[in-house]
């Protein structure tokens, strides 16, 4: 009785897996831990554990990223959507949960009578358990999935006939240095037709004292989701990291503009990673660098957009002026 639905939902359900074979992450790792300074890649933190801890990180009270773009996207869903002019399909990088960009979706289908959500994710779980809310509660929704690496996507998509919408929300483009955030949105724009667009979201600018509790929260949830770096090589490379015997690290570096994250080793201490049969030397107080997170003026905005091919089109910021969602056009 419940079969002709799940058959439908399924039709409307496709995931294709484009990741790498082999051992990417192995080789990320040891790029990372024998360059000097010793880092790893942020795309890494999404395990199942780190896609739950990231949650979990919207929910804080001294995160205001998710709650503000979410307040800018309930109030302005409808606008964008009008904007979008009705688009045969959503592209988004980096979708995670999709609960953002549901608000938009939604607001696209009381427009039109159909439309296809292509969301990119690294983490195949996420990538389809967002995948079945959406079909339960959009009939007229098709979702194309794709797992991989959103650095790719001129590779993995082509231009389509019909209007695209390309999605990037979230500050995920805070993880890039601004020379691969001007080449990531040249990639993006040879997915488009001339005339689409692109709804950026990008974590604004604020004094440290403001920012750095964000990536320090009272509960520890950002240490742990630092730290879940070295639990997931131990679980899927035989590391042998004692997570005690490592700090989290977070501040705001003012002259480049971006919340560094690093893990630092408390001790002088060797650690060895049994799959990649290489053992990593540490330093008392040498640290690992996780991530990046640029936070943006509107001037670095408009020079972003610039170089990647498109014209700023309209902005909408929250009351509290932390976030910005930014619409631009594909020259
Ligand atoms: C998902 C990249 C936007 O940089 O704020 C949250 C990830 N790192 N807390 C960010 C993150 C630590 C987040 N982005």
């Amino acid at each position: 009785m419940s079969e002709r639905p799940r058959l439908a939902s399924r039709e409307r359900f496709l995931m294709r897996d484009a990741l790498p074979g082999g051992l990417p992450f192995g080789e990320d790792i040891r790029l990372g831990l024998t360059s000097r300074p010793k880092s790893i890649p942020p795309r890494y933190f999404y395990d199942p554990l780190g896609s739950a801890l990231f949650t979990a990180i919207c929910e804080l009270p001294e995160y205001t990223i998710t709650r503000a773009e979410t307040e800018i996207l309930r109030g302005s869903a409808a606008a964008m959507a009008r904007m979008f002019a009705a688009p045969a399909r959503v592209v988004e990088l980096g979708s995670g949960d999709s609960r953002k960009s549901s608000l938009l979706l939604e607001a696209l289908l009381e427009r039109q009578p159909a439309l296809t959500y292509v969301p990119i994710d690294v983490d195949a779980g996420v990538l389809e358990s967002s995948a079945r809310e959406l079909l339960a509660s959009n009939p007229s929704l098709t979702i194309e999935a794709v797992c991989a690496d959103f650095r790719d996507i001129a590779e993995l998509l082509t231009p389509a006939s019909g209007r695209t919408v390309a999605l990037f929300l979230g500050s995920t483009i805070g993880n890039l240095d601004p020379p691969a955030a001007a080449s990531l949105l040249r990639n993006i724009r040879r997915i488009l037709a001339r005339g689409d667009v692109l709804l950026l979201g990008a974590d604004l600018r604020k004094p440290k004292e403001i920012l750095e509790p964000a990536y320090n929260d009272a509960l520890g949830v950002t240490a742990a989701f630092n730290l879940n770096l070295l639990t997931r090589i131990n679980r899927e490379l035989g590391g042998h990291f004692d997570v005690a015997k490592f700090a989290h690290r977070a501040f705001f570096n003012e002259e480049a503009s971006r919340i560094e994250m690093h893990l630092a080793s408390r001790e002088r201490q060797s650690i060895s990673i049994d799959a990649l049969r290489l053992d990593v030397h540490f330093e008392a107080g040498e640290t690992i660098h996780t991530e990046n997170s640029y936070k943006y003026t509107d001037g670095d905005i408009d020079t972003l957009a610039r170089e990647g091919g498109f014209d700023v089109q309209q902005r909408w910021r929250d009351a509290g002026m932390s976030f910005t969602d930014v619409l631009m056009v594909a020259r």
